[in-house]
């Protein structure tokens, strides 16, 4: 049995599952680009017959990508396999993920069908993927509460019928690492034709026990693990691969796997989701939290400074955190603020570098000291909102102790158009202006939250909203020194993703209600 672990990554699918995740075409392409440069090797991209959104970037991730294996993900269906098809044909290494559940509840309750007609659907479907494509990976939904000896004969029938991959998914976080690796080493011990297939794991994280047991199925076999950037996902999420990665990394002593992840690309790669999602890493988060490598007691810090290894079991370095002493401030010229990004790992294009430049100068001047974490926020917000067809230009406020009014200029598709509203307080006079050029009534504010990027009361704010309309929800992000033109931005941009999820573009003053 080979030592290497296969990274299947489905932060573009299960990952973008989550409630308030959704990112667009080129969100999703931008991450997709990421992702092979972390060294994934398998990106589950969409799930291709859920919407035309969701093939259009199958289809454009499986064109873009050269060196990972494109997988859609499709339910034993004629017609999701052949539309997973469609959308992955185009890539190097094309794979279709086809999925039925295999424990009696879910098909009893869900399926409506005996354990013998789920056989033959898993007959019947991985033969009609695998006469499309080579690749065909097959799931047993809730296979950790199947019955073993029907999980069995399922396995069976799905490599017999020719799968190559066979993934046993934790699909509502039941298992404990004792569970799921007896379950790996019982089935790959028992299925006759086993050695035909890699075994894999997919773990959710509703008991925080995703990564655990994601280990412990490598220790009974398991050679793929299913993961996310910042393990997000459905409900409690799905297992992190970059604590997967680091874990197999810096324990391999008892461990001893490899996987083709670049470990100084995780940074990156999770800074970029958590932009581009809105969904903030928790300050204590393994691995990508902003105090992972945080040293505050005195003895600690003590430690640390005769010699890191006393409390640091990793180096930042080695998963891309930079240890800078490049300082930035009102003085810093382009080829500092160009070396910076470099050293903060971003690669922005002339007008991206151009626009955020001179965003950084106005901060700088704003505020009297420009730390990594200002530059990451401004970055990613100006990389966030670029391809938005509305957009905040102005924003003048008046408020005290009295109703508050906002004069707001927003660009739509590149027209202005200006409002004047009222409200109780300033947000929600600027929220009203909002309203009265993009009318969106069946629009509910869900939640808003604001967030200083540093200490200090200069400190740029960064705000997330969340934003629903019947029953879709999106999440926006916005970053800046003044809170209001801050929360302007993540109520737009969240607004944006709203237009991109009705399928319309917006268009000022009427756009559709
Ligand atoms: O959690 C799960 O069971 C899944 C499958 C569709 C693979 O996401
Ligand atoms: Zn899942």
């Amino acid at each position: 049995m080979t030592d290497t672990i296969l990274i299947f990554d489905t932060t573009l699918r299960d990952g973008e599952q989550s409630p308030g995740c959704s990112m667009n075409l080129e969100e999703k392409l931008q991450v997709a680009a990421q992702l092979e440069t972390l060294g994934v090797d398998i990106i589950e991209a969409g799930f291709a017959i859920a919407s035309e959104g969701d093939f259009e970037a199958v289809s454009e991730v499986a064109r873009q990508c050269r060196r990972a294996t494109v997988a859609s993900l499709a339910r034993a269906a004629s017609a999701d396999i052949e539309r997973a098809w469609e959308a992955v044909r185009h890539a190097a290494r094309p794979r279709i993920h086809t999925f039925i559940a295999t424990s009696p509840l879910h098909m009893r309750v869900k399926l409506n069908k005996t354990p013998d007609e789920v056989l033959e659907a898993i007959e019947r479907t991985v033969t009609h993927a695998r006469n499309l494509c080579p690749d065909v990976e097959w799931s047993a939904e809730d296979a950790t509460r199947s019955d073993p000896d029907f999980l069995a004969r399922a396995i069976e029938t799905a490599i017999r019928a020719g799968a190559r991959t066979i993934n046993l998914p934790d699909t509502v976080g039941y298992a404990t690492p004792e569970t799921y690796g007896a379950m790996f080493r019982d089935m790959i011990g028992r299925v006759p034709n086993a050695d035909q297939a890699i075994f894999s794991t997919h773990c959710h994280n509703d008991l925080g026990l995703g990564v655990a047991n994601t280990l412990a199925a490598v220790m009974g076999g398991a050679r793929q693990v299913e993961s996310t950037i910042n393990g997000i996902g459905e409900r409690a999420g799905n297992a992190a691969v970059e604590e997967i990665a680091m874990a197999l990394k810096v324990r391999h002593d008892v461990m001893p796997y490899r996987t083709n992840i670049v470990s100084t690309e995780i940074t990156r790669a999770s800074r970029m989701v958590s932009g581009i999602t809105g969904f903030q890493v928790q300050p204590n988060k393994a691995i990508v939290g902003a105090n992972a490598f945080a040293h505050e007691s005195g003895i600690h810090q003590d430690g640390m400074i005769k010699d890191a290894s006393t409390y640091e079991i990793m180096t930042p370095e080695s998963v891309g955190v930079a240890t800078s002493n490049l300082v930035m401030g009102k003085h810093s010229g382009r080829a500092a603020f160009k070396a910076k990004l470099v050293e903060l790992g971003y690669d922005l294009g002339d007008n991206a570098f151009q626009d955020a430049f001179v965003r950084f100068k106005a901060l700088a001047d704003a505020k009297k000291a420009v730390f990594d974490e200002d530059i990451v926020a401004l970055v990613d917000d100006e990389v966030l909102r670029g391809h938005d067809a509305i957009q905040v230009k102005d924003v003048e406020i008046y408020c005290g102790t009295g109703p508050a009014r906002a004069i707001l200029t927003l660009e739509v598709d590149g027209e202005p158009h200006e409002a004047v509203a009222r409200g109780s307080g300033p947000v929600d006079a600027l929220f009203a202006a909002i309203r009265q050029i993009v009318p969106h009534d069946r629009g509910v504010l869900e939640r808003y939250e604001v967030h200083a990027v540093t200490g200090g009361t200069d400190a740029q704010a960064e705000v997330s909203v969340l934003l629903s309309e019947d029953g879709r929800t999106t999440r926006g992000r916005g970053a800046h020194h003044d809170t209001l033109v801050a929360s302007a931005r993540a109520y737009v941009n969240a607004l944006n993703k709203l237009m991109v999820k009705r399928g319309k573009r917006p268009v000022g003053n009427v756009a559709a209600r």
